[in-house]
């Protein structure tokens, strides 16, 4: 079974109303995979799906060779939307351990070092190097920034040696150097550990020469495929239902244009141009390439 993770004519719904359908798809172990699409497209929609969490409204889904709820142990994942109030005083390293111990805030880490607590110490310090994040993993959570406290949550899922890794946006707060940099960290975990990663991002330009494959959701719909078979003219304007263009720069860059408003279905899409919008292709490269937003 080299599978990770298969959908056959699933469809899912959400509060009644159906987000996608008609999806088939087919994930192989070990590759590096990213959820494209605009909002409310059904990307996390499609990971409480991987997770188990939410039941398909038809057809079938079978993740790492099983139902989604008993590989939900294998697999690591990282939620949308994470951030760390000023005055949380659980230090970075404390984060990252609660990914091994899946307890609550304010876990005393054990004083008296048995091995097992002595092993678990050493797993955290080597996934918080693994991305590069001990210079600042002793620190407050709090006081680091938004993309510090990102490339902590990333190893947090990591401890546990998961077979697949579910990342909801886990680049949102990075600037574009540090995008790319975690998309080759990821793409480094999932070669060198064979770990399966689902990435879902927002701009696929920085992460475009790590991956092995992408999802896009669109209009009630989904698609996966090779990066440059997905994010092509014919296919978007498929999806969406409308026409689409895609613009290739000469340093390869991915132009999405024309992408109606993130509700193919709730009308009002007169297909008018968004170059300017953060769509999840970025349509306008000056608004990815102004780099750091802070
Ligand atoms: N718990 C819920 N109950 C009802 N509707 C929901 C629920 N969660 C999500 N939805 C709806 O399902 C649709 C898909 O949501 P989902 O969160 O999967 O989108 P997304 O592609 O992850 O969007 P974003 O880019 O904004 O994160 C949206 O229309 C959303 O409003
Ligand atoms: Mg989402």
């Amino acid at each position: 079974m080299t599978e990770a993770i298969t959908l056959s004519g699933a469809a899912a719904s959400r509060g009644g109303a159906p987000v996608w359908s008609g999806v088939d798809l087919s994930i192989a172990r070990g590759e590096f995979v990213a959820v494209l699409g605009p909002n409310g497209a059904g990307k996390s929609t499609f990971l409480d799906v991987v997770l188990g969490l939410l039941p398909l409204s038809t057809g079938g889904v079978s993740v790492l060779g099983e139902a989604p709820r008993a590989a939900r142990v294998r697999i690591g994942y990282l939620p949308q939307r994470r951030s760390f109030d000023a005055s949380t005083r659980v230090r970075g390293i404390d984060v990252v351990r609660l990914g091994l111990d899946g307890a609550r805030w304010g876990l005393p880490l054990p004083t008296a070092l048995s091995p097992t607590a002595r092993a678990a110490n050493a797993k955290v310090d080597e996934v918080v190097e693994l991305v590069g994040a001990g210079g600042y993993a002793e620190r407050p959570i709090g006081t680091l920034s938004g993309g510090e406290q990102q490339r902590l949550l990333i190893p947090q899922a990591l401890v546990r040696d998961p077979q697949m890794l579910l990342l909801d946006e886990p680049l949102d707060s990075l600037d574009l150097p540090n995008q790319s940099a975690v998309a080759a960290l990821v793409q480094r975990i999932c070669r060198t550990q064979g770990v399966t990663v689902v990435l879902v991002a927002h701009d696929v330009n920085p992460i475009l020469g790590y991956l092995d494959r992408v999802v896009y959701f669109a209009g009630g719909r989904g698609v996966e495929g090779p990066p440059r078979d997905v994010i092509q003219a014919d296919v978007l304007s498929e999806l969406y239902g409308s026409p689409i263009e895609v613009v290739e720069t000469q340093s390869g860059r991915l132009i999405v244009v024309g992408t109606p408003d993130a509700h193919g279905h709730d009308g009002g899409c007169g297909g008018h141009d968004h170059a300017s919008d953060a769509e999840p292709v970025h349509a306008d490269p000056a608004v990815a390439e102004r780099g750091p937003a802070g």
